[in-house]
């Protein structure tokens, strides 16, 4: 049975749904997260308690939990998440929400084995599964479910987007013929690496200003990224910094650009801007700090007034002018002017959606700007960023649920 129409955006549409999505919880809709019990998974749940608009009815994990209670694994993880801060006390690590985060109904679902579920009577499917599951998996799910992916299954396939809410909505249009193409009634549409989140936030209104001729960024990233196998990095960080992570560098490299290339004729076009990326993990829990160098296409004589101009241009950036979506924050971008932004101190504004930026200078060598940028990496960078962009295609038409 078909439950999900792809549609283009049109203005009824909207209307419809505006009216269709006034928050009756009984009407909410029905979704399903998989890869529930990992890092990502458990911002999945803190995204999606009391949500408005969806209501996580389903959850999936891998066979070893299958049949058990989530709550009852998400508290077992806590247990070995604490264990691994015992041995590196300077962490603070904390990988899986509390219960109160989560709330009673969801902790009391069982999981299910994700990769026998049958998804069609869910309208959205959340997808948290590592990259090697997620290839099968998700394409099994879209044959009848949007899914929402933090997984890198998709990423590279030209005839997928690179979506991220508030940076590349244009994009969206290659939902439909992604599905078209592939005969799936859903589709999958993936998010970018955590890491690339931050950059392309912060470099979104650069680029709209300035243009952008290469971006050279050095990373300095939470071992929650690693998700459960973080607490297995706890002590390997400890007074450390481990300055490499496989794959993570050309992930970034090709991303970027993907983001902000074009979209012809149902293929994704890479932008032609030089992408060089150093990525490294360091002694925190939770967010990506990147010290960025970009190089711009408008140069500016004078470089004091060129950071100004670019100040002005983060500012000014409101990509969801008169847009009401639950998961926005107050501030999209959160500008600082005092030697920040620390990710102990940064990390949560805005509920850890909002991307905050600091130590901007001007670079004579660059020929352009120098700036710190910091960003959730399980929440904007993962979970929550999957979440919004469910809102912002929801609220905007791409797709429609018919129940
Ligand atoms: N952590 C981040 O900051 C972050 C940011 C952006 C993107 N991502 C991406 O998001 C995805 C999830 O990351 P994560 O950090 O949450 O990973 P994680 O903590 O390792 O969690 C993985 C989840 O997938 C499930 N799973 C593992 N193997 C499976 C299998 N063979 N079949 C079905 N389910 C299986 C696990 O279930 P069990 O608990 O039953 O093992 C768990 O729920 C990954 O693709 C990752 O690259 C992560």
């Amino acid at each position: 049975m078909t439950r999900i129409a792809v549609s283009r955006f049109g203005a009824a549409d909207l209307i419809a749904l505006r009216i269709a999505l006034v928050p009756a919880p009984s009407s909410r809709l029905p979704v399903a997260i998989v890869g529930a019990t990992g890092v990502a998974g458990g911002q999945a749940l803190v995204a999606l308690k009391d949500h408005p608009w969806f209501e996580v009815v389903r959850v999936g994990a891998s066979a070893t939990n299958a049949g058990r209670r989530l709550g009852d694994v998400l508290a077992s993880r806590r247990v070995e998440s604490s264990a691994a801060s015992r041995a590196n006390d300077e962490l603070a690590l904390d990988l899986w929400p509390d219960d109160d985060a989560v709330g009673a109904a969801t902790l009391d679902l069982v999981l299910e084995d994700a990769t026998t579920m049958d998804v069609s009577s869910v309208a959205v499917v959340f997808s948290m599964l590592p990259t090697s599951t997620a290839a099968e998996l998700e394409a099994r799910f879209a044959v009848t479910t949007p899914v929402f992916s933090t997984a890198a299954a998709f990423r590279d396939e030209p005839d997928t987007p690179l979506l991220m809410a508030g940076v590349n909505p244009i994009h969206s249009e290659l939902l439909e013929t992604q599905a078209r193409a592939r005969g799936w009634r859903g589709f999958v549409a993936p998010g970018p690496n955590c890491t690339t989140v931050g950059l392309a936030v912060s470099l979104a209104p650069l680029a709209t200003r300035f243009g952008i001729e290469a971006v050279h960024v050095t990373s300095m990233q939470a071992i929650s990224g690693a998700g459960m196998a973080g607490v297995a990095l706890a002590d390997a960080v400890r007074g450390n910094v481990l300055p490499f992570i496989a794959d993570e560098e050309a992930k970034v490299e090709r991303e970027l650009r993907k983001i902000f290339g074009g979209a012809y004729d149902g293929m994704t076009v890479p932008a032609r801007f030089g992408v060089s990326a150093t990525c490294t993990r360091v002694p925190v829990c939770d967010g990506h700090t990147l010290s960025v160098g970009v190089t711009l296409s408008a140069r500016r004589a004078d470089l004091d007034e060129l950071r100004l101009e670019a100040l002005e241009a983060w500012r000014d950036h409101n990509p969801w002018a008169r847009r009401k979506l639950p998961s926005l924050p107050e501030r999209w971008i959160d500008v600082l002017d005092d030697g920040g932004p620390e990710p102990r101190r940064d990390v949560t504004r805005g509920g850890g959606m909002t991307t905050v930026v600091g130590r901007v200078r001007t670079d004579p060598v660059l020929g352009g700007l120098k700036y710190v940028a910091l960003s959730h990496n399980t929440v904007l960078g993962a979970a929550g960023g999957s979440v919004l962009l469910a809102e912002d295609l929801l609220d905007r038409g791409v797709f429609t649920w018919a129940g």
